[in-house]
Order: C-alpha cells, then structure tokens, then sequence
C-alpha cells in the first residue's frame, strides 16, 4: 500500500479505469448479480443485445428499469468520493474511465469521467430519429415508442456486439497514452476494448496497479496487485 501511495503522489498522470467491483460497495447489483427472482431465468447475454431487444423489446425495457430503480436506492461510495476528492484537488492529474453504467462517479462530483459503456439513467432511439421522433414527448409504453412511427426508446449503453462510443474511447485512449500511472480497479478483465487500455497502458512503460479483492485476467501486467475492496482502500490511498 505504502509504495502505490508514494507511486500515485509522483505520478505526472493517472489514469483509473474501473468496473463493476467499483459499485459493489454501494450495493449495486452487478450483472450478474442483477439477475435474481423474476431475472434468474435469463443470461445477461440474452438481453443485452440490440437482437434480444428488437426480439424482446418489453422485457428487456422492463429488466433495465429494475436494474435503474436499483441504482436510484444507491449512493457512491467512499472510493467514489476519494477519487472525485483528487481529481478536484489536482484535475490535471488524474483522467477516470469508467464500464460502469450506473452514474456514481459522476454522482461523487466527477462530471467528466470517460463512461465507455453509456448511461444506463439515459435513453436514445433505437433507430436514427425522424422528423417525427420528439424526444419530449414519446407514447408512453413499455418502452416509450414515437407516437407517429413507432421507433422504440431504448438504454444508453453500450450492448454486447455494439461498437463504443468513438468520443468517449478516443478520450480513454489519449489519457492512457499521457498516463506514467494506471490504477485498474473492480474489473475482471474480460471485456474489450476496455481491458485493453491496460494492456497499452503496460506497453507503454507505465505502471499498472490493480485494486480487486480477487484475481484477475490483467494480473499478469501489472507492477502491484492490491488485493482490497474499493472502497476501504482508495480513501488512505488517494490522499495528499
Ligand atoms: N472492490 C474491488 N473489486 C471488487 C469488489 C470490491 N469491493 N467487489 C468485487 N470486485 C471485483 C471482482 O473480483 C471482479 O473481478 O470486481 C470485478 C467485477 O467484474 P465483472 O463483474 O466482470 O465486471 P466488469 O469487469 O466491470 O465487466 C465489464 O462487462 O458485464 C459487462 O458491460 C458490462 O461494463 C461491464 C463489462
């Protein structure tokens, strides 16, 4: 701990990329956990995906408004805080990316954490809008259709098979390459491109520090493996 701490005062930029582990703290169900009761029947991968919304449109509107309403009982956490508290005292040092669609960063006082995977608090046509889709005034339904032409509401977020959002990669990929420190915290690893900022962040010579209180698919660049949880260690970690 003593080391990364000395690490992240000397870094000239930090880049934080964060996942699911990031949120568990404040109780949000991660995917996999979201999938209890009514959900349990179904695989994360059948309902989040564009097919699996034009095939299924109710039920997968019906499953993201659980997950929403879960998110709006919740509160950032302390690691939230720590983070959002240093990127205020020192914002040129330090650039968040985020696979977390849930707000919470934002929510801590960092309105400009780089969310590779959308809002999930957010909705967009599913079909480029027409003259007539008025995002004002959608028919309500389950999800909200344009009165006129039918085009369906649907999340904000990046589906399984869906390209990122290029704004939001291109910024996560130039904090990366300004980067001399990387913390990886709460993600498992598996999912790209996000996980392989790590990787670019590692060939570039920075360091690498991963937070996660298990181990994981990024384990093997990295200079440090801080076996903890989030939020117990980031607030002594982030400080001056
Ligand atoms: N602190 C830090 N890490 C934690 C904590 C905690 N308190 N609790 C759990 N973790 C770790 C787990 O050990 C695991 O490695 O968080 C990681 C969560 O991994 P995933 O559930 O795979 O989440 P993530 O890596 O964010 O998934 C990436 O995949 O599900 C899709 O699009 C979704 O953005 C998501 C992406």
């Amino acid at each position: 701990m003593d080391t990364v701490r000395d690490w992240i005062r000397e870094a000239q930029h930090i880049a934080v990329l964060t996942g699911a582990g990031m949120s568990a703290e404040s109780g949000v169900p991660t995917f996999r956990d979201a999938q209890t009761g009514l959900w349990a029947r179904f695989n994360p991968q059948d309902l989040a995906t564009e097919s699996a919304f034009r095939a299924h449109p109710q039920r997968v509107w019906d499953w993201y408004q659980f997950r929403r309403e879960a998110i709006a009982q919740v509160q950032p956490n302390a690691g939230h805080r720590a983070l959002a508290a240093f990127a205020q005292r020192h914002p040129e040092r330090l650039s968040l990316i985020t696979q977390n669609v849930d707000g919470l960063h934002q929510r801590a006082g960092q309105p400009q954490t780089i969310a590779l995977h959308g809002s999930i608090l957010e909705d967009r046509w599913l079909d480029a809008s027409r003259a007539c889709c008025q995002i004002a005034a959608p028919a309500d339904g389950h999800p909200p259709r344009c009165a006129t032409c039918g085009n369906l509401r649907r999340p904000a977020v990046v589906w399984f098979g869906e390209n990122l959002p290029q704004a939001e990669l291109d910024a996560a990929e130039a904090a990366v390459g300004r980067c001399d420190l990387m913390l990886v915290i709460g993600t498992s690893g598996v999912v790209y491109p996000a996980a392989g900022l790590a990787l670019a962040a590692h060939q570039r010579g920075a360091r690498v520090v991963l937070i996660n209180p298990e181990p994981t698919e990024l384990d093997a660049v990295a200079s440090r493996c801080l076996r903890e949880r989030a939020a117990q260690c980031l607030p002594s970690l982030m400080e001056d």
